[in-house]
C-alpha cells in the first residue's frame, strides 16, 4: 500500500506540475505520503528512503516470474487462464488500462467463467509493466 501511495503521489505531483501554476503550494490531492510530496514534483524522485526499488524501467517478465501469474498462465498454452500469446492477440496498447485493472482487481468474463484472482499488492506501475511485456508475446 505504501508503495502504491508513493506512486500515486509521484504521478499526482508530476501531473500537477505539468498542468498549471495556479496553486503551486498544494496541488496534490491524493498525496498520502507527505514525505514524497515535500520532495517536489520531479519524476526522478524515485525511491524514498526505505520505499524499496522504484527503478524507472520495470521488467515485466521478471515481475511476472516473481508473482503468482505463472501458476495460472503460460506464455503459449492455456492453463487456468488464457495464454499470454492469446491475450496479446486479443488486445492492443489501448487496452492496457483495462488489463492493469484486471490484474489488480481480478474478475471473469473475458475468457470464460473462471475468475482471475485479484492482486491488490501489485502496484499499477508493476501491473502496467507486466501487461506491456505480455503484449509483446506472440
Ligand atoms: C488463480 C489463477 C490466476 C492467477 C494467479 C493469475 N491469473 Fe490472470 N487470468 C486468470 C483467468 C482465469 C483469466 C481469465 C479471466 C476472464 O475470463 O475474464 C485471466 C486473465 C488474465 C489477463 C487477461 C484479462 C482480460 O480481461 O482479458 C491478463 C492480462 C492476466 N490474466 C494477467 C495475469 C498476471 C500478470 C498475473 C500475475 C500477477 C495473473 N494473471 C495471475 C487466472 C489467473
Amino acid at each position: 500500500m505504501k508503495k502504491t501511495a508513493a506512486i500515486l503521489s509521484i504521478v499526482a505531483a508530476f501531473y500537477a506540475c505539468s498542468s498549471g501554476q495556479t496553486e503551486p503550494k498544494k496541488p496534490i490531492s491524493v498525496n498520502m505520503n507527505p514525505q514524497i510530496g515535500d520532495a517536489l514534483p520531479k519524476a526522478t524522485v524515485a525511491a524514498p528512503a526505505g520505499g524499496g526499488a522504484a527503478a524507472p524501467a520495470k521488467d515485466g517478465k521478471a515481475l511476472i516470474a516473481g508473482s503468482d501469474c505463472l501458476a495460472c498462465h503460460q506464455e503459449t498454452s492455456k492453463l487456468v487462464g488464457p495464454s499470454y500469446a492469446d491475450v496479446a492477440k486479443k488486445y492492443k496498447a489501448a487496452d492496457i488500462p483495462h488489463l492493469v485493472k484486471k490484474i489488480i482487481d481480478g474478475g471473469s468474463g473475458a475468457w470464460g467463467e473462471i475468475p482471475m484472482s485479484p492482486h491488490p499488492t501489485v502496484s499499477p506501475e508493476d501491473a502496467e509493466a507486466m501487461v506491456k511485456y505480455i503484449l509483446t508475446i506472440k
